[in-house]
């Protein structure tokens, strides 16, 4: 009811704001790095397997193609990252040592629930999950759990949980590579301080609102939008044209930019809005070029440049500014405006926000 909505005018926009809680409630019980963190036994598997094959639906399947990157660059372990229902019906090879990680907000996604059963079906018993319903049947089915704490999440299209998704599986990125030796004390503590720093981080994108909101006005008018993205924010530009189709129904895709030359580069025109998630990383030079190769078609930039990226506004660039580059957890504060964005430019467009036509909050039937 409007009494649970406070000051918000949907729910979505209710829980993009309530982020900065879920993320600390989620990061509550964590004193320290070890694999105890996802259940009684973990140290056993996380010795015992030499890759991890992750199974979700969805925005879930987003922030494991996130965890992908962490694995491989922190714990060094081999990472396949799997849509549910096309892996539970696909002909694979099965690997008894390989950990199944099953990500789900519900709990209760009848395809990823089939993914791990058919992953279970073929000899593969190290299973673990990062899930928000602590009594769902996913928890239940699994070995290894855990537990987002977003709470209750009702706007159809996920957001605080995506974030504390992706915080459970940085967790799991760490644990597994303390087991494995890549990380050193000093890691460890450099890695919690900027996790527990988290809330504010986003505390500070989250003031950004009215800035995407005027580009929300403009963006309320297309019926295209391409969104870029280079290495670990590559999934990130993914989210987010999920998230701008799924609410304000324009129809959004998202690119490696590094791609852009391969296919998209011919749909650019001055129609098309091209949304830039620009770090200040290692790519970033190249995301530069990348960002030149659409200016020079006509193409209209909206770019969201940490503090210390050096990307300054000009003709057909907008930038929004982001605090400085957070490091390995950029992505989770990346998000964080691309989820405004789809959020304004749907209530802009007048849609229903919190229940987008033709779609359910948690699908429990094929
Ligand atoms: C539905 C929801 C999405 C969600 C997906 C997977 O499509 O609308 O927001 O990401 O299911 O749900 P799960 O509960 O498994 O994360």
């Amino acid at each position: 009811g409007a009494a649970e909505l406070g000051p918000y005018r949907h729910f979505m926009q209710k829980e993009i704001f309530e982020q900065p809680r879920a993320i600390a409630d989620t990061l509550d019980a964590v004193e320290s790095v070890t694999p105890e963190l996802f259940g009684d036994g973990a140290y056993r598997v996380f010795k015992d397997i030499d890759s991890v094959l992750i199974l979700a639906c969805g925005t879930s399947y987003y922030s494991g193609s996130t965890a992908k990157y962490w694995l491989e660059s922190i714990a060094k372990i081999p990472v396949s990252v799997e849509i549910a229902s096309e892996y539970r019906y696909r002909d694979s090879v099965p690997n008894p040592r390989q950990l199944v990680v099953t990500i789900t907000q519900s709990g209760e996604t009848a395809d990823t629930l089939a993914a791990l059963k058919h992953a279970r079906s073929m000899g593969m018993n190290h299973t673990l999950t990062i899930c928000n319903v602590a009594t769902s049947a996913m928890v239940r089915e699994c070995e290894l759990a855990y537990i987002t704490r977003a709470g209750v999440e009702i706007g159809v299209a996920s957001t605080k949980a995506f974030s504390t998704q992706l915080v459970g599986l940085f967790l799991l990125t760490l644990s597994l590579a303390q087991v494995r030796g890549h990380l050193t004390e000093a890691q460890e503590l450099a890695h919690l301080k900027a996790l527990r720093h988290l809330p504010v981080a986003v505390q500070a994108v989250l003031a950004l609102e009215p800035q995407v909101m005027a580009w929300a006005e403009e963006f309320a008018r297309k019926e295209n939008a391409l969104f870029l993205g280079r290495g670990l924010h590559y999934p990130i530009a993914l989210e987010g044209a999920l998230k701008l189709k799924e609410i304000s129904y324009i129809h959004a895709e998202a690119y490696p930019a590094g791609e852009l030359k391969h296919g998209p580069l011919a749909l650019v025109t001055s129609e098309m809005p091209v949304v830039t998630i620009a770090p200040n990383d290692a790519l970033l030079e190249k995301l530069k070029s990348n960002l030149q190769e659409v200016r020079a078609r006509g193409g209209e930039l909206f770019v969201f440049a940490d503090s210390d990226s050096r990307i300054e506004s000009s003709e057909g660039v907008k930038v929004i500014r982001m605090p400085e580059h957070y490091g390995a957890l950029s992505p989770i504060l990346h998000v964080i405006p691309l989820q405004l964005l789809a959020y304004h430019t749907a209530c802009a467009r007048g849609t229903d926000v919190d229940k987008p036509r033709n779609l359910a909050k948690s699908v429990t039937v094929e």
